[in-house]
């Protein structure tokens, strides 16, 4: 399959999504939002695809924000009647049940930040930088940054970040908890693959049910999710891998996975 504006290739049972409009900064279009939600469905639909990258080509940015170029004539009543950014903050995050990875090799503005933010979890290189400018353009947020930056930093540094428009560096984002390592630049990609293998040699369900799990805390009250997660616990205990796995370390064995 191939893609307009972005590249995707399998290595293993991993998914190399790469955002591709290295002229425009990656910004992210509608065919952006097309293209990634194909993309998306294919490795979902792939049995065969445990984990998956997304990250940006270029040196520069990893996307520099929804397509800025494409909303600047837009009509208001366009925005509303075409539900726009719709597509982008509920597809994406929630019809994935695998596991995915941002790997961010610079500019995460707008838009891109809130992709980002999308993945599991995200992993910088040194040179990255994050922030929500929408204020300099006289808008906020619209693929969840208000929403998804409070709760990965907290209130202040979001709501500083947001009136402000400032960008953080990789170093504060790693502080501030937005993400799981910083890395030179030179060294992303190698470590986001090495890091989605690791994922990927992982029970197939066990991983899909510790990614529901964790993203369960964003939505239900702590008693909520404390029965979410046993039940969950309880469902994995039928799977084959967890007899596999609980045998193969009394049996001091590597294990066999079947994904099932
Ligand atoms: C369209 C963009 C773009 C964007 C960069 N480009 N960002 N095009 N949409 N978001 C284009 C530029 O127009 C330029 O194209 C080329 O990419 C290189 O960018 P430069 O500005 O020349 O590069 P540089 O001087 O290095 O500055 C890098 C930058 C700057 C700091 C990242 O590009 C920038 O501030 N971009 C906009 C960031 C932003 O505001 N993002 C939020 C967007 S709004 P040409 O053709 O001129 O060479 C959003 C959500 C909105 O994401 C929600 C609304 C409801």
């Amino acid at each position: 399959m191939s893609y307009e504006t972005i590249l995707v290739e399998t290595r293993g049972a991993v998914t190399l999504i790469t955002l591709n409009r290295p002229k425009a900064l990656n910004a992210l279009n509608t065919q952006v939002l097309a293209d990634l939600t194909q993309a998306f469905a294919a490795f979902e639909a792939d049995p065969a695809q445990r984990c998956a990258v997304l990250t940006g080509s270029g040196e520069k940015a990893f996307a520099a924000g929804a397509d800025i170029k494409e909303m600047a004539d837009k009509p208001a009543a366009d925005f509303f009647l075409e539900d726009f950014f719709a597509g982008w903050t509920s597809d994406l995050v929630k019809k994935v049940r695998k596991p995915w990875i941002a790997a961010v090799n610079g500019f995460a503005l707008g838009g891109g930040c809130e992709l980002a933010m999308m993945a599991d979890f995200i992993i910088a290189a040194d040179t990255a930088k994050f922030g929500q400018p929408e204020i300099k353009l006289g808008v906020a947020p619209g693929m969840g940054g208000s929403q998804r930056l409070t709760r990965a930093v907290g209130k202040s540094k979001a709501m500083e970040m947001c009136l402000t428009g400032r960008m953080m560096d990789a170093a504060e984002a790693e502080r501030s908890g937005l993400v799981t390592r910083v890395v030179p630049l030179a060294d992303l990609l190698e470590d986001a693959l090495k890091t989605a293998e690791t994922i990927a040699s992982m029970p197939t369900m066990a991983a899909m049910i510790n990614k529901e799990m964790i993203n369960a805390a964003y939505e239900t009250t702590l008693d909520q999710g404390l029965l979410h997660e046993r039940r969950l616990f309880q469902i994995l205990t039928a799977t084959e891998d967890k007899v596999e796995g609980m045998n193969a370390f009394v049996d001091k064995r590597a294990a066999q996975w079947k994904g099932r």
